[in-house]
């Protein structure tokens, strides 16, 4: 039903983005958006809240202003209305409130853990001189199911498998027991899992995977997101690279400066390397030199660095496939010969650009539930779910609404 104008902003990797949105209401859905993405400097990413949180407030005045020179869009004084997508742990008690529980991924700044985040957006935004309301705080994997939700209702969860990996579902809010408020009236209530953060014996660790996260920006913490999310599987292949580089002679007499160096090699490249389809593997030749100064490899050695990523992304993939036939199972909905249809949204670049996870993925989701074959299961890609979803949770949350 929502319509109107409708801005988003989305922070969670390593970029942002804004978002503008035209709802039409029940019949055209969206009509109309926009968006622009900013890359964060790295250096805001571990400075203070006011700095991160005064560069976002800018750039999205730059966006807003852009869109006044085209369109008579505020009509009738009204503020324009912002749903916030932040990607992060939140302690949420209103939908348009939340403090920073603490930072995951690429992201640490001391002086915002414990404060309401969308206060520091507000004040930075109004020393913008930016007149704009924070109607909604909405996580990622939220934002995914709403998005989705909002075309088809048989959309049960939405996952995110980007830089991070999370998951929110639909459930039931009489199974809630940490819920003390009155249930609301649909009966149902969305969880934001924080799945990242899942840890267990029974997780594949290596010594690999112990020694990424020893020197990681949060060390013990968000495990399951270090085995399998985009912002380490390509760390982790040069932990394995490195350690076989300096305990023989694959890649020659080289310096290991570059091999050494935290993050150097990212997810893309590893998956560019795993989808080389040249008879010589001429990108893994590539990829090794530009990114790592490896020259004059032989094709055994580039043949076992493809081993290496598939390895490492085959993992990923199947514990991602895990989690989502654990929400299943949870959902009651991976028993035999399901009457409900079952979808799941995700989204996330490492789902959308590395076919080969995908594509594991897809497979061990076959081998865990027979429902998959059978289609009651079925995953999809929802094209910026969370971007969408955000200015659907801003629309029904807005302050106009009640007074159209
Ligand atoms: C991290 C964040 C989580 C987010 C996920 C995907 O796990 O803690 O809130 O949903 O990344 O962006």
């Amino acid at each position: 039903r929502e319509e109107g104008l409708f801005y988003g902003l989305d922070l969670g990797g390593t970029n942002f983005r804004v978002l503008r949105v035209q709802l039409g209401g029940i019949e055209k859905h969206v009509v109309n958006r926009e968006s622009r993405e900013v890359s964060i400097p790295p250096q805001l990413m571990s400075g203070s809240s006011s700095e991160l949180f005064g560069f976002i407030a800018s750039e999205l005045a730059k966006f807003v202003a852009d869109e006044e020179k085209c369109a008579n869009v505020l009509s009738n004084g009204k503020k324009r209305e912002l749903g916030f997508t932040f990607s992060f742990p939140v302690k949420q008690r209103s939908v348009a409130s939340g403090t920073l529980v603490k930072w995951t991924k690429a992201f640490s700044i001391d002086d915002a853990v414990g404060e309401d985040v969308v206060a520091e957006l507000q004040t930075a935004m109004e020393k913008q001189g930016l007149d704009m309301h924070v109607a909604a705080l909405i996580n990622d994997a939220v934002g995914t199911l709403a998005g989705a939700r909002y075309y088809d209702r048989d959309v049960v969860a939405g996952v995110i498998f980007g830089t991070g990996t999370n998951a929110a579902y639909v459930e039931k809010a009489n199974s809630i027991p940490k819920w003390e408020g009155e249930l609301p009236n649909s009966g149902d209530m969305v969880i934001n899992m924080e799945w990242g953060n899942f840890c267990s014996s029974h997780l594949p660790v290596t010594e690999y995977d112990r020694e990424l996260d020893k020197e990681s920006l949060n060390p013990g913490e968000q495990i399951y997101e270090k085995l399998m999310s985009g912002m380490y599987l390509g760390e982790i292949v040069r932990r394995v690279l490195l350690k076989m580089s300096l305990q023989s002679s694959i890649f020659g007499n080289i310096d290991h400066t570059k091999l050494k160096t935290h993050f150097l090699l990212r997810t893309p490249h590893i998956s560019a390397m795993h989808h080389d389809e040249t008879p010589d593997l001429k990108i893994v030749a590539e990829k090794l030199e530009e990114n790592l100064e490896i020259t004059g490899t032989s094709l055994e050695t580039r043949k076992l660095v493809v081993e290496i990523c598939d390895i490492v992304a085959r993992r990923a993939a199947r514990l991602a496939a895990a989690g989502l036939a654990g929400i299943l199972k949870k959902l009651g909905r991976d028993g035999n010969a399901q009457e409900q249809r079952s979808v799941i949204a995700i989204d996330g670049g490492l789902f959308e650009h590395y076919t080969k996870f995908r594509e594991c993925l897809e497979i061990t989701l076959g081998e865990l539930l027979a429902e998959y074959a059978s289609k009651s299961v079925a995953v999809k890609h929802a094209d910026d779910g969370s971007g969408i979803g955000a200015a659907l949770i801003a629309a029904s949350q807005s302050q106009y609404r009640n007074v159209e």
